[in-house]
Formats: C-alpha cells, sequence, structure tokens
C-alpha cells in the first residue's frame, strides 16, 4: 500500500510491543506462555446461557445508543453495591465494546487538538495511542517498584503546562499488578483539582483484588464531578470476547461519548448486553472462585520469581508479576527473547509498557497452576545460566 494513504499520526503510531512478540510465539510450539493478557478461563456457563436465550428470544437488533437501560440499571447498582457510588442509568452510564472502546470516546470527546493527558507508566499498552489517535499529546510520567507504582505527585505535578487536559490511571495495574492506596489516589485529587483536569480512571480489574482494599476514584472528595469511570466484563467474568464494557461519568460528559459512540458503533453487541447483565446478576460466586484461583497461582509465581533470584513485587490486583530482570545483565526484550529462545517460556518485555517498565518483564499467571510450575522450572534453568 501507498504509505500517503494514510494519515501522519496513524503512520506514526507505533505497533503494540506485545503483538510484535506474540507473531514470534505464535509460530514456535512447545512454548508455555505467561504473556497472555487475559482470563484462561471460559465465561461462567450460566452467563454463556443467558447469551444463548437471548439469541434465540430473537434479540438480534440494536439497542439503545446508550445501551440496554436493564443493563445500565444493573450496572449502576452494581457500582452502588460494590464502590457505594451512585450513577443515574438514564444519563449517566453508556455501554461499550469493552473498555477499549470507552477509552477511546474517553478520550476523543474531551481532547482538543495538541492537549496532553498524564499518563503514570508503565500502563496498558493503548493508552497512549489512544491520546494519539484523538488529536493529543501524551506525557508519560514513570512510576518505580520502591513506591509500589504509585503516581510520586511531585513528578505528576512536574508534568503539568497550560495543555494539560487529563490524567489517565488505571488500577489495579496492568502490568504491574499495583493497586493504589487511597493516600496515593487522594495526591492525585488534589492535583487534579488544583489544575482543574478530568480523570479517567480505568478499572477493568476491579474485582480482582488479593487482601487489600480497592478505592473506586470517583468516590473521593469532589472527583465525581470531573471523573471518567471505566469498568468492564472482560477480566472480572473472563469475558474479553464478548467486548462488553462501560463508561460512567457525569451526564454533561457522557453524553459527550455517546454522540462519539452512536457514530462510530450504534450500540454495543446486543447478545453481549444480556450476558453481561446475567453476570452481574449471578456472577459473583463466579468472580470469587476465579479470583481464589489466581490468588494461589499468584502465591506460586511471585515466590518462585523470588526464589530464582528474580525480585518480585508483589502485586495485590489484576493477574501480572512483574519481576526485575536486571540481575541477569540483560535488558528486559534481550531477556524475554532468550527465555523464548533457550527455554520456551513466554513473557512480556516491560519496556512495552512504557517507561517505567524497562529492566521488567510481565508474566502472567492467567494460565493454569502446573503451567505456571513447568515454566519455573523451565526458568530455573535459564537463571542458572543467566543470573
Ligand atoms: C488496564 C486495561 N484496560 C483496558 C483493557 C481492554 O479491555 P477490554 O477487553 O474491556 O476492551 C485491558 C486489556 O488488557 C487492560 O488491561
Amino acid at each position: 500500500m501507498n504509505k500517503s494513504y494514510l494519515a501522519e499520526r496513524v503512520v506514526n503510531l507505533k505497533p503494540s510491543g506485545i503483538r510484535k512478540f506474540f507473531d514470534i510465539v505464535a509460530t514456535m510450539k512447545d512454548v508455555i506462555s505467561l504473556g497472555i493478557g487475559e482470563p484462561d478461563f471460559v465465561t461462567p456457563d450460566p452467563i454463556v446461557q443467558a447469551g444463548i436465550r437471548s439469541l434465540q428470544a430473537g434479540e438480534t437488533h440494536y439497542t439503545s445508543n446508550f445501551g440496554m437501560f436493564e443493563l445500565r440499571e444493573a450496572v449502576s447498582a452494581h457500582l452502588q453495591g460494590l464502590h457505594g457510588i451512585e450513577y443515574d442509568p438514564a444519563t449517566e452510564v453508556v455501554i461499550t465494546v469493552g473498555v477499549s472502546e470507552a477509552l477511546y470516546l474517553s478520550m476523543s470527546a474531551i481532547l482538543n487538538p495538541g492537549e496532553e493527558v498524564i499518563i503514570p507508566t508503565p500502563c496498558f499498552v493503548s493508552y497512549q495511542a489512544e491520546v494519539i489517535m484523538a488529536g493529543g499529546v501524551p506525557v508519560e510520567v514513570p512510576t518505580f517498584v520502591e513506591d509500589e507504582f504509585l503516581i510520586r505527585p511531585d513528578a505528576l505535578e512536574a508534568a503539568i503546562t497550560p495543555r494539560t487536559k487529563a490524567i489517565l490511571i488505571g488500577y489495579p495495574n496492568n502490568p504491574t499488578g499495583a493497586v493504589a492506596t487511597r493516600a496515593a489516589l487522594l495526591e492525585v485529587a488534589r492535583i487534579a483539582e488544583k489544575y482543574d483536569l478530568v480523570v479517567v480512571s480505568d478499572e477493568l480489574y476491579d474485582q480482582l483484588i488479593y487482601g487489600v482494599a480497592h478505592v473506586c476514584f470517583p468516590t473521593l472528595p469532589e472527583m465525581r464531578s470531573r471523573t471518567i469511570l471505566l469498568g468492564g466484563f472482560s477480566k472480572n467474568y473472563a469475558m474479553t470476547g464478548w467486548r462488553i464494557g462501560y463508561a460512567s461519568g457525569p451526564a454533561d460528559l457522557i453524553k459527550g461519548l455517546v454522540r462519539i459512540h452512536q457514530y462510530t458503533i450504534m450500540s454495543a453487541p446486543t447478545t453481549a448486553q444480556s450476558a453481561a447483565i446475567q453476570a452481574l446478576q449471578v456472577g459473583k460466586s463466579h468472580v470469587d472462585g476465579m479470583r481464589a484461583e489466581y490468588d494461589r497461582r499468584r502465591r506460586l509465581i511471585v515466590s518462585g520469581l523470588n526464589q530464582l533470584g528474580l525480585p518480585t513485587f508483589e502485586p495485590h490486583g489484576a493477574f501480572y508479576a512483574f519481576p526485575n530482570i536486571a540481575v541477569t545483565g540483560m535488558d528486559d526484550e534481550t531477556f524475554a527473547q532468550k527465555l523464548l529462545e533457550e527455554e520456551r517460556v513466554a513473557v512480556v518485555p516491560g519496556s512495552a509498557f512504557g517507561p517505567g517498565g524497562e529492566g521488567f518483564v510481565r508474566c502472567s499467571y492467567a494460565t493454569a497452576y502446573e503451567k505456571i510450575e513447568e515454566a519455573l522450572r523451565r526458568m530455573e534453568k535459564f537463571m542458572h545460566r543467566h543470573g
């Protein structure tokens, strides 16, 4: 294709560091993958059945642009029950094609050309691209393991310019597994208020939490009116393939998101919306079961990696461990490549998640316990040679 047909901002988008790596993995046999960022569980059966019933009942049409009212009511009740925050299902919730679309909508709705969004890194690989696609400028602020990957208020404040429009945060964090403390989020809130910024809070993993409390950002004092809360079903309910999520916030902001959503997507998949209602109604015990299994694997992988001499921060959320691999003398890309070639274990180089991820690799424990045990045995051999 003639490159000149493409817009500059598209040509300049970097391909995801994860994809590049997994194209190589796909060509290899006998690989144990700790690289996958999605649950290994299939969607719990009652949720699947609700999707099937919806199709059989002839629910094959568009829904309201906002999404089915029943689902918006269920999301609203869920957020009230889980986090004690109220959103009006009529005007303050929009159902989206995953948090991916909700991120796209949020950035497109709030950014004028050249406005800046501060993004603490390491972070989910789409954040910077979403800002660029919306005509904005991502401003990366690294976080550090010695701060448990929480945002340094002075670094955040130093990144603010007259063009700063928003802060985009994601806790529980992909790739570090960090869960933000109330104190750390209160600092973000203080700065957001001082400089009158929007906060987009991606809380996709809000139910995958181990032994700590998750603080829902808009519940902090004065934050509801300036926050777009993003959430979804992909990780908590093992529903990545259904492509369903939501954004909630004050009506004027959500109205802006829906304006773009109605012209790009029209409405989220109807089958997935019906399944999502069921997830919120009966999903809790399934989430509890999956969380308990993730926790068992989390303890195995974190202690295993530490024993191999790879210092690993204790993650309290999501399903990722983020060991520091500096002791091997390799950079994270080389480490991941050699580990794959020599021992057939796939991990993701931390630098794929932005500055702050360098010198680390992401190991997902959304894979069977026995596979993690085997991956650790293979990594032990690797570390004997390279440790
Ligand atoms: C932090 C974070 N946000 C958003 C997404 C996208 O999720 P969804 O499937 O809801 O589009 C992911 C997927 O890995 C993620 O890790």
